[in-house]
């Protein structure tokens, strides 16, 4: 029984099973410290196929996790496999030398934007992480401007590099590293479930961004006039923390109105992931810069890119290169992914299961005292976990139903604060029998694990 073949999710060993403990084992021994996912998600992988994936041990699950977001199609998508097949024997690596898919690749993505944009933005291939994007874009910035200073957003997620790590909000990856990119300034973002000014959402005129307003207007804020402002409009990693309209809107506006860089990070939030081709466009916001990378490929051969204002190309030849800019098998892929989104109407596949997906969650809310809050966008879900009694958050428990969906056929990740959001990036093409069941398997992950709790009722 293989995945491609399978349309249900049957564990029939526990997890790990026996072959997975012993590939886990192996590479505890062989394999760096800092590996996550293993440690949470404890199986080796045989193959994958669609929304579903098999382990070693013959177990198949749902994949909602879909390569940290970068599986939009799912795995393996057929076009896509014959798309790759077919340039292996043409052209592989190419620097940024121009190619013919390549020029294929970059109209398509630049024919994405909004009709507005098209003709003022250009595109930069960086090196071909999300990282990769984000260090391009701050040296982008800076050079443009002249100025050394960035302001990114508590919880915001940019990445593992020295200068995105400096960006991101998670203290915790960041403490052991001394010498961080530095000029570096954190402002509150739109989390209305835990506001960071502590208000009531009844209360809220949105006085997170009046802060920074006030601090950019203040000639004693202490904090110079930065290059750029670096903004996810849905957080990630942070908790699938959607900025509300408002929020976002100001922010923009204040960019112009002082002549800051506004970057907005679509490394998780681009390729349709919120039904909308960027997320940015939900927002009615123009942004100057924009950082694309997880999905481009559609099938998780890595690539990133730039797409920036022309005004901003002041930057030198050479002023961010890398060796592997030029994954031809990633531009074939991606110009088959489009044809395939286009094609079978993906993003409104997207809003249609957002919506069942939503539902389900909202249902499950009503029954689960544990659940502080529900949110997200397209494909892109959290469900925060609060202790009911003590509102701390519930830790606990969020792990204990990620382990409990997966022993029921359902890999779903954990993040944001305290990792107690449990998130959800299913594949954009997912249909509803599989949303219905991914929903029952993570329903019934919840009553195994809210029993398991009881009676201390410790989150
Ligand atoms: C918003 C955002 N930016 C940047 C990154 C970093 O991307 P990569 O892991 O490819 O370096 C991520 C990764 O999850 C992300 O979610």
């Amino acid at each position: 029984m293989t995945a491609a073949h399978n349309d249900q999710s049957v564990v029939h060993r526990a997890v790990p099973g026996p072959l997975s403990q012993h590939y886990l084992d192996r590479q505890e021994i062989q394999e760096s410290n800092a590996r996550t996912y293993p440690r949470r998600l404890p199986i080796a992988v045989r193959r994958a196929s669609g929304s579903r994936l098999e382990d070693v041990d013959g177990n198949v699950y749902i994949d909602f996790l879909s390569g940290a977001g970068a599986l939009i199609l799912g795995h393996n998508h057929p076009e896509l496999v014959d798309a790759v097949r077919r340039q292996l024997d043409d052209f592989v690596h190419g620097l940024d030398l121009p190619t013919p898919i390549k020029a294929e690749f970059t109209n398509r993505q630049l024919g994405m934007l909004p009709e507005a944009m098209r003709d003022r933005m250009k595109l930069h291939f960086c090196g071909p992480t999300g990282a990769n994007g984000v260090e391009a874009a701050i040296k982008l910035a800076k050079i443009h401007t002249g100025r050394p200073g960035i302001i990114s957003f508590q919880g915001a997620f940019h990445g593992s590099t020295t200068g995105a790590l400096a960006l991101t909000g998670d203290l915790e990856n960041k403490r052991d590293v001394p010498d961080l990119m530095p000029g570096v300034q954190f402002f509150p973002y739109s989390y209305c479930a835990r506001c960071p000014l502590g208000l009531r959402p009844d209360t809220c005129s949105t006085n997170c961004v009046t802060y920074l307003e006030r601090t950019l207007a203040d000639s004693h804020s202490g904090m110079p006039k930065p290059a750029a402002m670096i903004l996810e409009l849905v957080q990630g990693e942070g908790g699938t923390i959607p900025a509300t309209r408002e929020f976002a809107r100001r922010i923009w506006k204040l960019c112009r109105k002082h002549d800051i860089v506004l970057i907005v990070d679509e490394v998780q939030t681009g390729c349709g992931r919120t039904g909308t081709w960027f997320a940015f466009e939900q927002y009615d916001i123009e942004p100057d810069v924009i950082i694309a990378s997880k999905g481009l490929s559609g099938i998780g051969l890595p690539v990133a890119l730039l797409l920036y204002d022309r005004r901003l190309d002041g930057w030198r030849p050479g002023a961010h290169i890398g060796t592997f800019r030029g994954n031809q098998l990633a531009f074939a892929s991606g110009v088959a992914a489009l044809d395939v989104i286009e094609r079978e109407r993906v993003l409104e596949n997207v809003a249609q299961q957002g919506k069942l997906l939503s539902e389900r969650l909202f249902e499950l809310a009503k029954f689960t005292p544990w659940i502080a809050d529900v949110r997200g966008v397209g494909l892109m879900w959290g469900v925060e976990l609060v202790n009911p009694e003590t509102g701390q958050s519930a830790t606990k428990l969020a792990r204990a139903v990620q382990a409990a969906a997966l022993r029921n056929g359902l890999i779903l990740e954990v993040g944001g604060r305290d990792d107690c959001v449990l998130r959800m990036l299913p594949p954009l093409n997912i249909d509803a029998h599989t949303m219905n069941e991914a929903m029952d398997a993570l329903a019934e992950a919840f009553v195994t694990a809210t029993e398991g709790l009881n009676p201390e009722r410790k989150g």
